[in-house]
């Protein structure tokens, strides 16, 4: 049955809205635990826009499941990593113009500087899943860096526009997952799953874990956080 990390970076850039004090992302994630998910996510940008250094460091003391931080590679980021020590760091690529994160980590291109900062976090103990596309070259580079956690980039799969292309993009991402299981990776999967898309992913043989926030924060706007989760946690299992 694969577990639900609930991504919170999206209470925070309400908060951010105001630059204020509410609603508060640590509330939200004790919350999100309450109603049974299996981990926290968040995202410290580099360029601090929704989630910010003391907000990983109240997460961390105050959370009672997984912190697992999306983060770049970026030193300065991987230092503060190394500090605050979560449970589990995933690698994403970063850059400052866009609204979300566009696509997975290019491990073929950057293997060195990935394999450096996998290195450095699983020397103080963290856990590295790196987010990737869906793809056996990414796969196996990211094998080469040391990581055994991926988690696959589902933008392709959730924002297809035909049923046609839904499908290819759904195929791709489980031969992906199957082709990583057979190396003796953990595989995860994330981007845009929403509560019509999710439940075919969470299907997918061996998925472990599905990371999952703008969907989850959206409908907790009508019915409530806890309702929110509560809801997606039946479809993710
Ligand atoms: N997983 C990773 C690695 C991400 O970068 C994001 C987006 O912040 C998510 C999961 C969650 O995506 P969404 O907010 O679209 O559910």
């Amino acid at each position: 049955m694969p577990k639900l990390g609930v991504n919170i970076d999206h209470v925070a850039t309400l908060r951010e809205a105001r630059k204020g004090l509410a609603p508060d992302p640590i509330e939200a994630a004790l919350l999100c635990e309450r109603a049974g998910c299996d981990s926290i996510v968040c995202h410290l940008r580099e360029d601090r826009r929704h989630i910010n250094d003391s907000d990983v460091k109240a997460l961390r003391m105050k959370i009672n499941t997984r912190l697992n931080l999306e983060m770049s590679i970026a030193r300065e980021i991987v230092d503060i990593a190394c500090k605050i020590g979560p449970d589990q760091a995933t690698l994403v690529p970063e850059r400052r113009q866009e609204i979300t994160t566009e696509g997975g980590l290019d491990v073929v291109k950057y293997e060195k500087a990935i394999r450096g900062a996998v290195g450095r976090l699983q020397d103080r103990g963290i856990e590295v899943s790196l987010f990737i596309n869906p793809a056996r070259a990414q796969v196996e580079a990211s094998y080469r860096t040391g990581a055994r956690i991926v988690e696959f980039h589902t933008g392709e799969y959730a924002n297809a526009s035909t049923k046609a292309a839904s499908k290819h993009e759904f195929g791709t991402l489980k031969r992906a997952a199957e082709y990583a299981i057979g190396l003796g990776i953990q595989v995860n999967a994330g981007h845009g799953l929403d509560y019509v898309n999710t439940k075919a992913v969470a299907k997918i043989k061996g998925m472990h874990e599905l990371n999952i926030g703008h969907s989850i924060v959206s409908r907790a706007v009508f019915v409530g956080l806890s309702k929110a989760v509560k809801e997606m946690l039946e479809l993710v299992r």
